[in-house]
């Protein structure tokens, strides 16, 4: 049994709270508040072929120390993810590496939507917690563009009460503006931001709303990012559509301002806007339903290639909590809506069974974002230097306590 003594809930009561589990453990809560474990809903942990970049066991210590013990990872991989077979093979590899790390990450696998394979979708619909449809290239080699294939699939996953995961940015709109901006001979990483315009989102996020009307599917739009998209969203919630809508740390935290002393290494997709306002508004207004990190690392070597070369993404699962505990601190957000939006929504979203994993944080403890102390494998952030106020201290996965002392086990021991 593990007992946390004299610690506080989100509603500011204290408490005793108590987890069934082979260790006999007391803990101490009284600077402690005490938060069910996060899910987070979008990530890219790069097994299988990209495991230079991360794998699932530097991944799950990174998701541990962030205060996450459910993910749902992403299908970009190489090859990607796209068969009943791959889905098996890729899940192989996360159970031997998981194994490896000793930590008994819950995790959930989309499979990725490819117009040759939605009689794929059928056969896998127990397996997956959704089908994942890039409309606009990113990393790896998925891409759906076609309206046919787009409308098979929204019907066949609506058939199979699958839901639909879209990364919503037009494809042929991003290579009509690439040309003629960098036609100009200009190559510069702000570019990115005025290549894939709010309008490039916002075409995608209708197109995708239209078939939802049609069908009825269940759509989760990843990483909402600008004021058109929430807008076409608030609409389709109030008809009363099945559409929900997720916001990364990245697009609540950061703005093109970063490209001035990230360059490259802000490149993201979609990328960095100057919407936060309206991104805030959508987290107290409801339009946004869960907050998913979009964990994409990729190495710094990678990252600093000259624009066109270098890839998009940030690693962040470690700092989603920390982020969103000193927005509490700065009072931008409540406690119950950063359980609502990494926790509740994704639940019921993504129909998960409930456990019983806690996470404990210091509301007030201050840190330093420091990158050599951070366990994705790409050991960097765009964050670094930050001073946060707000930092999990314990995760308590299926009964098991991972403090302080097991973040900080240098990575690769
Ligand atoms: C993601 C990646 O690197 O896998 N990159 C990103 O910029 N978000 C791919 C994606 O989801 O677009
Ligand atoms: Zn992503």
């Amino acid at each position: 049994m593990i007992e946390i003594r004299n610690v506080q809930t989100i509603q500011g009561r204290r408490i005793t709270h108590k987890i069934a589990s082979e260790e006999t453990r007391v803990i101490d809560g009284t600077n402690l508040t005490l938060l069910p474990a996060l899910i987070d809903p979008h990530v890219h942990f790069r097994t299988p072929g990209a495991e230079h970049k991360e794998n699932w066991e530097t991944a799950s210590r990174a998701a541990i120390a962030g205060g996450v013990t459910t993910v749902f990872d992403m299908p970009n991989n190489t090859p990607s993810c796209i068969t009943a077979q791959r889905l098996k093979e890729k899940k192989q590899l996360i159970d031997e590496q998981l194994k490896k790390a000793q930590i008994p990450l819950h995790y959930g696998l989309y499979l990725g939507a490819d117009q040759n394979h939605l009689d794929e979708v059928p056969k896998t619909k127990h397996q997956i917690v959704g089908l994942k449809i890039y409309m606009g290239s990113s990393t790896g080699d998925l891409l759906m563009t076609d309206p046919a294939a787009l409308d098979k699939a929204f019907r066949i996953a609506a058939e199979n009460d699958v839901l639909i995961a879209v990364h919503a940015e037009d494809e042929e709109m991003i290579e009509r503006r690439k040309k003629e901006i960098l036609s100009s001979g200009q190559c510069k990483a702000a570019l990115h931001s005025i290549i894939r315009t709010p309008e490039v989102a916002a075409r995608a996020v209708h197109q995708v709303i239209e078939l939802t009307a049609k069908y009825k599917t269940r759509l989760y739009i990843a990483h909402v990012s600008t004021k058109p998209e929430l807008d076409l969203i608030r609409q389709a919630k109030k008809s009363r559509l099945p559409v929900y809508a997720e916001a990364t740390p990245h697009h609540l935290f950061l703005t093109t301002d970063a490209y001035q002393h990230l360059d490259t290494c802000a490149l993201v997709n979609p990328p960095l806007r100057d919407h936060t306002e309206a991104l805030w508004e959508a987290i107290h207004d409801g339009t946004i339903d869960t907050i998913g990190t979009d964990h994409a690392p990729h190495l710094l070597e990678e990252k600093r290639r000259a624009y066109g070369s270098a890839p998009s993404g940030f690693p962040s699962i470690e700092l989603y909590l920390a982020l969103l505990l000193n927005a509490y601190n700065e009072k931008k957000i409540s406690l119950e809506q950063i359980v609502r939006f990494t926790h509740t929504r994704p639940q019921e979203i993504f129909r998960c069974k409930p456990n019983h994993d806690v996470v404990l944080v210091d509301l007030n403890q201050s840190r330093t974002i420091d990158d050599k102390q951070l366990q994705t494998k790409a050991k960097w952030s765009p964050y670094a230097g930050m001073t946060l106020r707000g930092w999990p201290c314990y995760t308590i996965l299926k009964g098991r306590v991972y403090d302080p002392s097991d973040f900080f086990v240098p990575a690769g021991t």
